[in-house]
């Protein structure tokens, strides 16, 4: 039997070659050994303010964008979630036995919204209070008292009131339903980054508790984390993972940009001053980017690409990276304009996969609902 690996993606808009080269790649790749479902995540996305326009257009966009980096709907299933109303039906019962308090201790909700619930506040700027020579001791007694001050303002009660009166109940919530999306395909695996690993291991708690409350319903999934190898960071401050949320459109490449467009992006990438090619990511971030991207890019060991630009300068190096871009995304692209032009094609293909894993989700949903002692 082949595992079964559940990956849901945000229809976030446009992406770049870190997600490509981050994530998709290795979708790609393991298409032939892994069940594989890819499920567009619309009802996560709507868990913040969405227009409606464009949250319809950019779950087609990334379907597109998945079809044209090579998810082959023969061999693996993309579907959008609210096609298959099982979803929000095993949510709402996996929510009765998820507790408020494991809840609150999610790291990404509370990165998203700032809004610390329970005992941790953001403290209120104190630099001015911090500055002198106070041991660690005396630091933590003086941070206290400030905490307790600030806490007891009415400035922090008006911050915090407001804030949480305009955060939806399904941010809060997002983790169940991503505990149901996996548990409903009786999920073996679930590569994430980092920054979910914390939501499959509370679908793992979720899953143990009802399981041992009623016996073996669902498949413990386990999350499998990303290798660090395809990590790609922003091209204007390397430092930082390359991200689409980024305020500077030069930090990342689009699948779609052109070629003129990617050869300024990488032109402009922040290197050093050493005009020496070699790895090291922390004292050279910037020009270990790059070679990571084109070793990925083009499947070559960075090694052999420092002894290949030993004696070239950076202009030359920026020029070959981008080059080496271009000429991964040109088949991409191809296909884009393909799929731009065939649209009912992509929606077909959205369709036939929300009815392929249809049995698989209402089976489990009828368990479930048995094991629980719903309906009659
Ligand atoms: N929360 C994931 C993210 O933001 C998206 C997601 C939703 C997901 N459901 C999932 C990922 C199930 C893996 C499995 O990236």
């Amino acid at each position: 039997m082949k595992k079964r690996v559940f990956s849901g993606v945000q229809p976030s808009g446009d992406l770049h070659i870190g997600n490509y080269l981050g994530a998709i790649v290795n979708w790609v790749r393991s298409q032939e050994e892994h069940d594989n479902v890819f499920c567009i995540v619309d009802l996560h996305a709507i868990t913040v303010p969405q227009d409606p326009k464009i949250l319809k257009h950019r779950t087609l966009e990334n379907a597109k964008m998945y079809l044209a980096a090579g998810i082959d709907p023969k061999k693996s299933t993309l579907f959008v979630q609210s096609d298959r109303p099982e979803h929000s039906e095993l949510a709402w019962i996996l929510n009765c036995f998820t507790y408020f308090g494991e809840m609150k201790r999610m790291t990404q909700f509370k990165d998203k919204t700032g809004i610390q619930l329970g005992r941790n506040f953001t403290l209120p700027d104190t630099s001015d209070r911090l500055i002198s020579n106070y041991d660690n001791k005396q630091l933590i007694a003086i941070i206290r008292e400030i905490e307790a001050e600030w806490k007891n303002s009415d400035t922090w009660r008006i911050q915090n009131k407001r804030k949480e009166e305009s955060i939806s109940v399904g941010l809060f919530d997002y983790p169940v339903l991503m505990a149901a999306d996996i548990l409903l395909y009786d999920t073996d695996e679930v590569p994430v980054g980092d920054d979910q690993k914390q939501h499959v291991e509370i679908t793992r708690d979720i899953a143990q508790r009802i399981n041992n409350k009623f016996g073996k319903v669902f498949t413990v999934p386990e999350p499998v984390i990303k290798k660090e190898g395809a990590r790609i960071m922003s091209l204007t401050d390397p430092t930082k993972k390359m991200a689409k949320s980024d305020q500077n459109e030069n930090s990342y490449v689009l699948l779609r940009d052109d070629a003129d467009t990617i050869y300024k992006k990488f032109a402009k990438a922040q290197t050093d001053s050493e005009n020496v090619i070699k790895f090291n990511k922390e004292k050279k971030p910037g020009i270990s980017n790059l070679l990571n991207i084109m070793s990925v890019a083009t499947e070559t060991k960075i090694p052999e690409l420092e002894k290949k630009y030993a004696n070239s300068n950076y202009g030359q190096f920026k020029a070959d990276v981008a080059e080496c871009v271009i000429e991964m995304l040109k088949p991409i692209q191809a296909k884009l304009a393909k799929y731009d032009k065939d649209e009912d094609y992509v929606r077909k293909v959205l369709k036939d996969g929300a009815e392929a894993v249809a049995p698989r989700a209402q089976e489990t949903l009828k368990r479930v609902k048995k094991a629980v002692g719903l309906g009659l």
